[in-house]
């Protein structure tokens, strides 16, 4: 059975992720610090997935304590989501993000070199397009940061470039997320944010249960159907399954490759409110407030080198994304420190 290190792996997209890596069959251990997550999510995947996996809490940037790990398992790859994503925390603490997403990948690349496993996916973000100048995005598009999170996902796709034309040992799949949404459809596990959130679904989720007044639309004035921002979203089933196909992938195909993961569907933020309040039956009260900066007016992908080259495509719509956000956010409206489903 072979056997995966998931770094990050009691975050969001990355317990997602563990379930269907159990349920083809392999064997999994995840790292995480537990900077931005509860390890009562890994409790629930064990519990969704009827299998067991092994956890070990540490931090990235320790060799140490990464070396005992690796010494005590034979990894075929590694999955690494661990690292920090609030873009406005970034820009106000880029040491920071420097320091847990570049630094941190590096000395874990440093062991995974020192023990001969050469198999990475790396989460990386659609955010490496900047603004782009045209949709739908492709692979090809130039490469830039708009902020220090950015950087980070720039300067770690480099590097595994830069090692892939060292050695050609190295096998990296470099996944550019688009904006993963939704949760598992049982409802235990989900997105969990620690605090307000800054991303579009858990704002509107919390508002929908009440724990947030209302939403801020950022912009009305945009070039789009409405005049608020489209965006890209995909269920996080969907992106986890996209982990599976990059795994097999790396078997099949040698050298550095990225790849979009999105639906190709461009939704704005008024489509979102509309569709979670007919799915929750509840008013999402919103107010149009200025721009935020940063942000452009369209960003979706276009997905097809994923379906050519990894056999990958998004399956599940609107409805589904929107319907199991709420599932989880109302089973859990405290997130994991609500009382157990
Ligand atoms: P998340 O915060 O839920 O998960 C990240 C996990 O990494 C957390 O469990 C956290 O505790 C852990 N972690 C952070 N720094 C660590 C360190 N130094 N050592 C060990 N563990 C550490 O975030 P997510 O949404 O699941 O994102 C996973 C990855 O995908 C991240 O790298 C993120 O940048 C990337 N990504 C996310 C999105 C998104 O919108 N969610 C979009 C594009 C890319
Ligand atoms: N939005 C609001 N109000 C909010 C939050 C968001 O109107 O309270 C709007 C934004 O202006 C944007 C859309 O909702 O038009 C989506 O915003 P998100 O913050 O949910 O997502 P972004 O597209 O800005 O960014 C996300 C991640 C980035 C990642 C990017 C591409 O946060 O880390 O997707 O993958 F880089």
């Amino acid at each position: 059975m072979k056997k995966v290190l998931v770094t990050g792996g009691a975050g969001y997209i990355g317990s997602h992720t563990c379930i269907e890596l159990l349920g083809q069959g392999y064997e999994v251990v995840v790292v995480d610090n537990l900077s931005n997550s509860d390890p009562e999510a890994l409790h629930r995947v064990e519990q969704i997935s009827g299998k067991k996996l092994q956890f070990v809490e540490l931090d990235i940037r320790s060799a140490d304590a990464l070396e005992q790990v690796f010494q005590a398992h034979d990894f075929f790859a590694v999955i690494h989501f661990a690292g920090l994503k609030a873009v406005g925390e970034s820009v106000a603490q880029p040491l920071k993000y420097f320091d847990n997403n570049i630094h941190g990948s590096q000395v874990l690349l440093d062991v995974m070199q020192r023990h001969h496993v050469f198999n990475i996916v790396f989460s990386s973000s659609a955010t490496v397009y900047g603004d782009p100048e045209s949709v739908p995005i492709q692979e090809s598009f130039p490469l830039t940061a708009l902020n220090p999170y950015g950087r980070t996902k720039l300067v770690v796709e480099d590097m595994l470039r830069d090692l892939g034309a060292s050695d050609s040992r190295w096998q990296a799949v470099l996944l550019r997320y688009f904006n993963p949404v939704g949760a598992h459809p049982c409802g235990l596990i989900g997105e969990d944010p620690s605090d307000i959130p800054n991303n579009l679904m858990p704002y509107i989720s919390q508002v929908a249960v009440g724990r947030l007044a209302s939403l801020s639309v950022f912009g009305g004035d945009y070039p789009t159907h409405d005049g608020t921002g489209v965006r890209d979203y995909i269920h996080v089933v969907d992106l986890a399954k996209g982990h599976l196909a990059a795994l097999e992938h790396l078997q099949l195909e040698p050298g550095v490759v990225a790849y979009n993961l999105g639906t190709g569907n461009g939704y704005s933020v008024l489509d979102m409110v509309a569709a979670f309040a007919a799915v929750s039956g509840r008013d999402i009260p919103y107010q149009i407030v200025d721009r935020r900066a940063g942000d452009s007016a369209e960003c979706y992908a276009d997905p097809s080198l994923a379906k050519s080259k990894l056999g990958w495509e998004a399956e599940l719509g609107l409805d589904a994304m929107t319907r199991d956000s709420w599932n989880w956010q109302s089973k859990n409206p405290g997130g994991y420190a609500s009382p157990k489903p």
